[in-house]
């Protein structure tokens, strides 16, 4: 038995960056994991694993599509997809192994195997217990599993199996056209698969702003997904190597049923906490399992936090990473703070979705008076040379004081793009800040300075 500063269960982006932070400021830590591999999901079989393929079918879009435009001549590439997964498993391989050295270099404990927290202050991992002074979960998120629905990683996959299917499908549907869905059905249907995709609500990606949704649905039916809305899926039958999926639209009832090779539940995550031992212990979780925590994330067990898809919030891994700072800052006897008014998300398709703060929707069922400075990627000379213009940049500013309240972009590099809209707000910057810092030209950069300009006198290429 060991005893620790600090223990963290789980070595997701919440966990080991918290327990990074945690090492850099003097405390002894250590972190459970229980997978072969560090890094959690977004490692694993998240995140870094699916940009891979929307690296590499991107790629294959460009050729098919771009490159005779260029003048750059030749047969397209043809597919090799065991390869194209040995590509993105490298990928994984040179990302965990990473996070194994930091762990290393910051002289962090690997404890192997699944914690369970029998009382406060002690952590067990198989046969072992552990002391620590503070312990954090960082467990993550798991599928939420849709009743009918029964995941067999083949041929009904979650994200995880759709990361390693054995050949690339003829049709896939996808269940859900939420960040999940919309990415990786993205993926194969630049990989030649006919993708449907079938939706409970009558926008994709819900919670966004309301114009994005539909430029992106626009332009993911221009790359040949097809979108079934306003459509509950009821049941999945699974044979060996196809699928029915049975639904049923809600405007009149009325039911329908699409034949597959290969179906994608991606209906949403839930907290994946079980075998924690929460409950003895006085945790308090919410129904839909988030574990409850106070303003410096300790839960009512004194000296229990929890960070990240664990608990409330967007379930994004730099959300958890915030938190995993944070925390490791009031262990520290620091001050931990995360700003939630400003967290990005993104959606790494092509072209990339990003937003940022307020939707107009949220402004106005606020009642806030608002402007809102919008300029199109058509307008931006960098973005018509790399085929990249589908798109614009949207600004929220306070009408009165022209403060920023959110941004909203679609289109090239919008993850990338967003953060100077990010550090913008975080200082608390008007629309017209922005609009007078100078941006280098020809960049991308630019189309979100003019949405900054639109705020104001106008945008000048438009
Ligand atoms: P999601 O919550 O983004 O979308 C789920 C969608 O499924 C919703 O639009 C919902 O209306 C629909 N749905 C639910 N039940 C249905 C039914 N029976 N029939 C038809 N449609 C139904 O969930 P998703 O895509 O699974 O993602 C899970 C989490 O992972 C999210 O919180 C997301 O933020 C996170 N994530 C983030 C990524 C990123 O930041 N790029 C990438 C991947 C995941």
């Amino acid at each position: 038995m060991a005893s620790y500063d600090v223990i963290i269960i789980g070595a997701g982006p919440g966990g080991y960056v918290c327990a990074i932070r945690c090492a850099q400021l003097g405390l002894k830590t250590a972190v459970v994991e229980g997978r072969e591999t560090l890094g959690g999901t977004c490692l694993n079989v998240g995140c870094i694993p699916s940009k891979a393929l929307l690296h590499a079918t991107h790629q294959l879009h460009e050729a098919e599509h771009n490159f005779a435009k260029m003048g750059l001549k030749g047969k397209s590439p043809s597919v090799d997809w065991k390869q194209m997964l040995t590509y993105k498993d490298e990928v994984i391989d040179g990302n965990t192994k990473g996070i194994e050295f930091l762990f290393k270099k910051n002289k962090i404990d690997w404890l192997k195997g699944w914690g369970t927290i029998p009382e406060a202050g002690k952590v067990k991992v198989g046969d072992e217990t552990h002391s620590a002074k503070n312990i954090v979960i960082a467990t993550g998120s798991e599928t939420s599993a849709l009743p009918g629905v029964e995941i067999d990683e083949k041929v009904v996959v979650s994200s995880t199996g759709a990361l390693e299917l054995s050949k690339v499908p003829k049709k896939m549907c996808v269940i859900g056209a939420g960040v999940i869905g919309l990415e990786l059905g993205s993926v194969y249907a630049r990989l030649g698969t006919e993708v449907t995709v079938v939706e409970y609500l009558d926008t994709v990606t819900p919670g966004m702003d309301g114009e994005v949704q539909k430029t992106f649905q626009r332009i993911l039916k221009k790359q040949g997904l097809t979108f079934v809305m306003g459509a509950a899926v009821q049941s999945v039958e699974a044979l060996k190597t196809k699928a029915k999926v049975n639904y049923k639209l809600r405007k009149d009832d009325s039911e329908a049923t699409l034949d597959v090779d290969t179906v994608l539940v991606s209906t949403g995550r839930k907290p994946f906490t079980d075998g924690l031992g929460l409950e003895a212990l006085g945790v308090q979780q919410s129904k839909r399992g988030q574990v409850q925590t106070d303003e410096h994330w300790q839960t009512a067990v004194k000296g229990v936090y929890a960070i990240g898809d664990a608990i409330e919030g967007p379930m994004l891994a730099h959300k958890a990473e915030d938190e995993g700072m944070a925390v490791a800052e009031v262990l520290a006897g620091k001050h931990g703070h995360v700003n939630y008014g400003v967290i990005p998300g993104v959606i790494y398709t092509h072209p990339e979705v990003a937003s940022v703060g307020q939707t107009e929707e949220e402004l106005k069922d606020a009642g806030r008076a608002y402007k809102a400075g919008k300029f199109m990627f058509m307008g931006n000379g960098r973005a018509k040379a790399n085929f990249a213009s589908d798109g614009f940049v949207k600004i929220l500013a306070d009408k009165e004081t022209d403060r920023i309240l959110g941004a909203h972009i679609i289109g090239p590099m919008a993850g990338d793009l967003i953060h100077e809209v990010c550090v913008a707000m975080e200082f608390g910057a008007s629309a017209q800040d922005l609009a007078l810092t100078c941006h280098a030209h020809p960049t991308y950069s630019e189309a979100v300075r003019e949405a900054a300009l639109a705020c104001g006198d106008g945008p000048i290429h438009s």
